[in-house]
Parts: C-alpha cells; structure tokens; sequence
C-alpha cells in the first residue's frame, strides 16, 4: 500500500497548519500520511514514502536552510528517490514576497532528485501559498492539493 509524508519547517506555525491540513487531505484521500517537522526527519527517511509534500517559509525567497539541508543531506542515496511524486507550498509574508520562487526551488531540488510533479490548472498552479496565517481559501487550496497528490499517487502505484 502507498505511504506518503509531508515535511514542514515552520517557526511561526503557518506552513505547519498548511502541512497539517494537506496531509489531513491526504489521509482523507485514502493515502496513508504522516506530517512531520524537517527537525524529526532524516534523509534516509525518504526513501520510505511514495510521495513526499514539502512545505517551508518564504526565506528571502528561497526555501529555509533545514528544508535545503534536507536535500543535500539525500545525495547520500541521490537517484534512489526517482519516480516518486512530489508537491511543494510555501507561507510568506508578503504577496510579491517571493514565494512562488520558494516553490520552484523545492520543485526543482524534487526535479534533479526525479520526482514527478503535478502542476494545477485551476487551484494554486505550483503548489497552495500562503500570505501569514492561512485564510479559507488557502485551507481549500492546501485540501485540494492533498486530495490530487492522493489521487495521482495512488494512480501511479498500481
Ligand atoms: C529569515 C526570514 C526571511 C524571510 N524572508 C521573507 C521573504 O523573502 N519574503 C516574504 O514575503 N516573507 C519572508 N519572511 C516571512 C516568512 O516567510 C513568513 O512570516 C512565514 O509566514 C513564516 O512561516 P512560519 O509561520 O511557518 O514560520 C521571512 C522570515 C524570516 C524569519
């Protein structure tokens, strides 16, 4: 049976409360999902899951240094994570904050490493961000991530 994480760094609570909402969705979905702090994960652990959600504040537009260290610390086993599907999100301050780049940048770390990545044509198209705390429609965005990140994983693991 498909298993799958997601993985936050949050100081001030706002990417764990996406986290948590998206790996509710998850579980909801029928998709066995954990939702742990980067602090209680180690690289290793990656190559347990089928998909792996990663969220982080928007640090200078960038992911925070944990969540970075996390993908260094994977090339210890780099091309073991190739073909699991990965999504990203992000909270930032500011709207123009740089958090769509915070996206990409995990994204392109899931690239390199051989994730498959699902984009949106309707919801939050790289992955749900939030402006501070998340409001209703960042909760929808962060519920209908998990539910496709479900479905897709599911898909590709029959
Ligand atoms: C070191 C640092 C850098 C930050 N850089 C940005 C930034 O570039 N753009 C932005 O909009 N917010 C920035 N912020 C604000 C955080 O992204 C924002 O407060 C976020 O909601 C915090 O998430 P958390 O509650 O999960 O810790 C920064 C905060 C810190 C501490």
């Amino acid at each position: 049976m498909a298993k799958a994480i997601v993985i936050y760094y949050s100081t001030t609570g706002n990417t764990k409360e996406m986290a948590e909402i998206i790996a509710k969705a998850m579980n909801e979905a029928d998709l066995q999902t954990k939702c742990k702090s980067v602090n209680d994960v180690k690289a290793e652990d990656l190559l347990n899951y089928d998909a792996i959600v990663i969220g982080s504040p928007t640090y200078y537009g960038h992911m925070a240094g944990p969540i970075k260290q996390l993908f260094d610390d994977s090339v210890a086993f780099h091309g073991k994570l190739d073909g699991k599907v990965g999504t990203a999100f992000t909270s930032s301050a500011n709207i123009g904050g740089g958090n769509e780049t915070t996206i990409m940048g995990i994204v392109e770390a899931m690239l390199i490493a051989g994730f498959v990545v699902q984009g949106d044509p309707q919801g939050d198209h790289y992955g749900p961000v939030s402006i501070g705390k998340p409001d209703d429609r960042v909760k929808r965005q962060c519920l209908r991530r998990g539910r496709r990140i479900a479905e897709l994983t599911k898909k590709l693991s029959t």
